[in-house]
């Protein structure tokens, strides 16, 4: 297809529907409150929004656990809610992605629920991956996968049989080989699309097809973050599935879209995924994980634009997520590679220097958002929040923490509903007096929206001025970049040229520890993310944009 798609240059606001906006004071965020909230999406600039998980679920694992993938859960609203939202979206300017979840479903989900009163070896169990056990008495599990929840990716039911859940038992990993599961996914894909959604973020897209046989991994230990090489990520066959999903994609007028999550060891891996027949764009986790330091940035960065380039496909850029550590704890301890992962909580809290760790998001912001692709925004980043180490043990709802048995802290502080307004909780995230499904710090009434808005200094302003450049300014989407020479290991300077017309913009970002010149910046900058020195020079851990003269 030779049209160019809206995507390739969109910055994508992802919204954890839960922590966003509560409208009836039930102390969850819900679909409702995302559309009470729309003109603050577009105040902020942003082309588009992900919504994570809101179909009906038991909420084993936040929503990724979905009974029904075709209905809204009632703590989330309805469908009508949605109808409303995607609407109200529509008329703002704003495309709606929704998440597709299809490595696995819930317990509760009618299929499981069949495959729980069936016989082993039913064809109700043929959906799943229901296997016997190994030992004289089939009591261990069938092979050596661990969950990437912690503890064995097995659990056995009462007449013997072992069915295998690479998540939480609450997620039973789905049969990719059935073609009763192939054809239901056709169908859910066209049930949203129908309904108007503008694109899709596949869930685990590196995990719906399985090794044959389901062989031992024979190491012991997964990831989430570190895609090793496993029997269960990353196998050829879901090329196949992407290829279908994007003909029934391409069906459709005006253009649908389709993200992947998918955890790879590198972005070789990720470009499979991304080809001109598959998905438009995968989340850029290289990207995500790189350390606080200049070198590691700039490989990065060209790695992702030569890779993705080399087969037609825009690079994403993303710092934060629902699943990892905020970026600015993260950025704090300076810590890279799977820093994200619950696993390194303890650790990252240990190290964190909250002043440093804003000062750094906030030169990534504008490192970021000039670079040449799409951009993906994790809501709470524009107010410059950190992640929440110290949630009360019995406040933690993430799998994670608790299959972990409190080893890990899992993933609820980077989920503490938003600060909206006023002084004390729960912060205009839902009416006074409720109670938010996450205690929210009292140091929050400061980062709330209210509070920052109109604040020059203010991360959202930074935000809300860089984004509204970025539209003005930057040749977007496959524009070209340039490195600039710099002394000084710890630099990162490039250029942009404009669109025609536009003069583009230089960026510099430093990375070191003391304070240098940018020897092609001239005049003032149009942004900075923290003051310049009196004598013109850019202090440590800070980034500015330069008009191009
Ligand atoms: C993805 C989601 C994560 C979820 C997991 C299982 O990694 O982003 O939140 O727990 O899949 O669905």
């Amino acid at each position: 297809m030779s049209r160019r798609s809206w995507s390739r240059d969109a910055v994508i606001y992802q919204l954890y529907v839960r922590s966003f906006a509560d409208s009836d004071g039930d102390g969850t965020g819900d679909l409702l409150g995302v559309t009470s909230r729309l003109d603050y999406l577009t105040d902020l600039g942003v082309d588009a929004l992900w919504l994570t998980p809101f179909y009906r679920s038991p909420m084993a694992d936040g929503g990724y656990d979905v009974a029904d993938y075709r209905d809204v859960d009632p703590r989330f609203g309805t469908l009508a809610d949605f109808d409303k939202l995607l609407m109200e979206a529509h008329a703002r300017g704003l495309r709606v992605i929704i998440d597709v979840v299809p490595n696995h479903c819930s317990d509760q989900h009618v299929w499981f629920q069949a495959a729980l009163t069936a016989a082993p070896g039913s064809p109700e169990r043929q959906r799943f991956h229901f296997r016997l056990g190994r030992g004289e008495a089939g009591e261990r599990p069938p092979n050596d996968w661990q969950s990437i929840f912690r503890g064995p990716a097995w659990t056995r039911l009462p007449d013997g049989d072992w069915y295998l859940h690479l998540f939480a038992p609450e997620q039973p990993d789905l049969n990719w080989d059935h073609p009763e599961v192939r054809a239901e996914f056709a169908n859910v894909l066209r049930f949203w699309l129908d309904r108007g959604v503008d694109g899709i973020r596949i869930d685990v897209a590196h995990g719906l097809v399985k090794a044959p046989g389901l062989p031992d991994v024979g190491h012991q230990g997964t990831t989430l973050l570190v895609g090793d090489e496993t029997p269960f990520f990353d196998q050829d066959g879901v090329h196949e599935i992407y290829r279908e999903w994007r003909s029934i994609l391409d069906s459709y007028e005006p253009e649908r879209i389709a993200v992947a999550e998918a955890w790879l060891p590198n972005v070789y891996r990720t470009a499979r995924y991304v080809r001109p027949d598959e998905l438009h764009q995968a989340f850029n986790f290289e990207f995500l994980g790189a350390p606080w330091s200049a070198g590691a940035y700039r490989r990065v960065v060209d790695s992702s634009l030569e890779v993705m380039g080399s087969v037609g496909a825009p690079t994403t850029w993303v710092m934060s997520n629902h699943d990892v550590v905020r970026h600015v704890s993260r950025l704090a301890a300076g810590v890279g590679g799977a820093a994200g992962g619950a696993r390194a909580a303890s650790g990252v809290a240990a190290q964190a220097d909250l002043a440093l760790g804003l000062r750094r998001a906030r030169a990534a912001t504008l490192l970021m958002l000039p670079l040449p692709g799409s951009v993906y925004l994790y809501q709470g980043e524009e107010l410059g929040l950190p992640e929440v180490f110290d949630l009360p043990d019995e406040a933690r709802q993430d799998p994670v923490f608790v299959r972990s048995k409190g080893t890990e802290l899992g993933r609820d502080g980077c989920r503490v509903p938003l600060p909206w307004s006023g002084s004390q909780p729960p912060y205009g995230f839902g009416p006074a007096g409720s109670v938010p499904w996450l205690p929210q710090p009292a140091s929050w009434a400061e980062s709330s929206v209210a509070a920052q808005s109109g604040v020059a200094s203010s991360t959202l302003t930074l935000y809300r001025d860089a984004l509204r450049l970025r539209r003005e300014l930057v040749a977007l989407g496959d524009g070209e970049l340039r490195w600039l020479d710099q002394p000084g290991d710890e630099v990162l300077v490039f250029e942009r040229p404009g669109r025609a017309g536009d003069p583009g913009v230089l960026c510099a970002v430093n990375l070191g520890s003391v304070a240098v010149p940018v020897a092609a910046a001239t005049g003032p900058p149009l942004i900075a993310s923290g003051p310049l020195t009196p004598d013109g020079l850019l202090p440590p851990d800070t980034a500015a944009w330069w008009t191009i003269r």
